[in-house]
């Protein structure tokens, strides 16, 4: 079984590698898929990205060889599996180059990543009166469960405003750190309009205050390069399912000093060390924090997704989704009447748009005629169309297979589209 991309050698004189995108491509076997007989065109990878090879042969191979639960049994297949199992958490810390691999929690996702921190740092460390800022920026991801710990404890919710690109305003959010500030929370690149936030200089300035920070990374660990010692965040968490991985299975990396500290979220199996009707002492981290049979399975693929992308190359995966922003950016801001969303100096990936005169449903019903995924909606990020008085917008978001044709096809679809609703 492979885990690496196909590379293309570095172009000579270029001083950069490459990868031939048309060879990876060929990895990812549901790109050749057709839908209404046209080629699909696959341009909603912010929801979610499609799989490559690898990825779902680990996920196979583990269940026809060697599946067994995890860390219970001393049967061949059980130590295979626990050993598979702990060598992506490996992965992983490496991914995130963190120090630790009791820093590197299992969890479902980002959202779980989050109602974890919120459940259990959060409820020990938030009292009546207390803040919590945020940006309003944010997926609701990364505001409701803040909201339910402000409900529970009597504690505020801040909001970061921000600007008409779709940039935090950095002074704003420096006013309204405050000594009742308890944490802060804030997402690395924004789903629904792809800008990248400043998010080293906004650990800084929190800890400056002596305020923790939670980084959301669900948008920025399938395509920026992650280091969560020179961020120097408290937490990072983040889905296996966007960045080329199983669903169901996602990171929560903390720092162990708050890990240590921090109560359990869940109750059950493998997070105890000991129990007794009279007291139960708990686990030591990282499984203090996995209650429960994980899902062995998905952190074994997403392991192979990671080694996947680095054959390819963060960097490289980088530079391809820049590309072809740019180049989606050129085109489609000729069309008339389409509206970009979001202009920050710092954006990735994510192009958000409005078409005059167009319900973002009737854009994406007529471009799935075309072949073209793109997703339609407020992208759980319902402040963020009200901060642009607007209901929804249409999203187009890239990932390391997407190509500048894929982007032509999406401008001719629309271009049909613009015909279509004319008046
Ligand atoms: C920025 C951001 N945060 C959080 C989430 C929630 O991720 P999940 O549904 O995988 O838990 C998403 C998903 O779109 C996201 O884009």
């Amino acid at each position: 079984m492979s885990t690496t991309a196909t590379l293309r050698p570095p172009v000579p004189g270029s001083g950069r590698k490459g990868y031939d995108v048309r060879k990876v491509r060929g990895d990812f076997p549901i790109l050749s898929r057709r839908v209404y007989g046209k080629p699909l065109v696959y341009f909603d990878n912010a929801a979610t990205t499609q799989k490559p090879r690898a990825v779902m042969d680990a996920v196979r191979a583990l269940y026809e060889k060697s599946y067994a639960n995890i860390h219970r049994g001393v049967h061949s297949l059980s130590v295979e599996s626990s050993e598979a199992y702990e060598k992506a958490r490996e992965k992983m810390r490496d991914f995130l180059h963190a120090g630790d691999a009791r820093e590197i929690v299992f969890v479902r996702g980002t959202t779980e990543g989050i109602n974890l921190v919120a459940q259990t740092y959060g409820r020990a460390n938030v009292r009546a009166g207390d803040e919590i800022l945020i940006s309003a920026l944010e997926h609701h991801s990364n505001i409701v469960p803040w909201q339910i710990l402000c409900e529970e404890k009597g504690a505020r919710l801040q909001i970061a405003p921000i600007n008409e690109r779709g940039e935090i305003r950095l002074e704003e959010l420096e006013r309204r750190l405050s000594k009742k500030t308890k944490i802060v929370a804030v997402s690395h690149v924004s789903n629904a309009l792809g800008t990248v936030n400043p998010v080293k200089r906004i650990i800084a300035l929190a800890h400056a205050r002596g305020v923790p920070v939670l980084v959301d990374g669900a948008q920025a660990a399938p395509r920026l390069a992650v280091d969560v010692r020179d961020l120097d965040c408290d937490f990072y968490t983040f889905s296996g399912h966007k960045m080329y991985g199983p669903s169901g299975v996602g990171i929560l990396y903390g720092k162990a000093e708050h890990l240590e500290t921090m109560p359990p979220y869940q109750g059950g199996g493998d997070m105890i060390s000991s129990v007794t009707f009279e007291k139960t002492t708990y686990n030591i981290l990282p499984y203090k924090f996995e209650a429960g049979t994980p899902n062995i399975a998905g952190a074994i693929g997403l392991g192979v997704a990671v080694d996947y992308m680095r054959s390819l190359g963060i960097e490289n995966i980088e530079a391809h989704e820049s590309d072809l922003l740019s180049y989606a950016t050129g085109r489609l801001s000729a069309i008339p009447g389409l509206r970009v969303i979001g202009t920050a100096r710092e954006k990735a990936a994510v192009l958000s748009f409005t078409l005059e005169g167009v319900h973002p449903h009737d854009v994406g019903t007529v471009l799935d005629r075309e072949g073209v995924a793109v997703r339609t909606g407020h992208h759980c990020a319902q402040p963020v169309m009200d901060f642009f008085k607007i209901p929804a917008t249409s999203r187009a978001s890239f990932a390391l297979y997407n190509t500048r044709e894929e982007v032509d096809v999406l401008a001719a679809g629309l271009g049909k589209v613009v015909e279509m609703f004319r008046p």
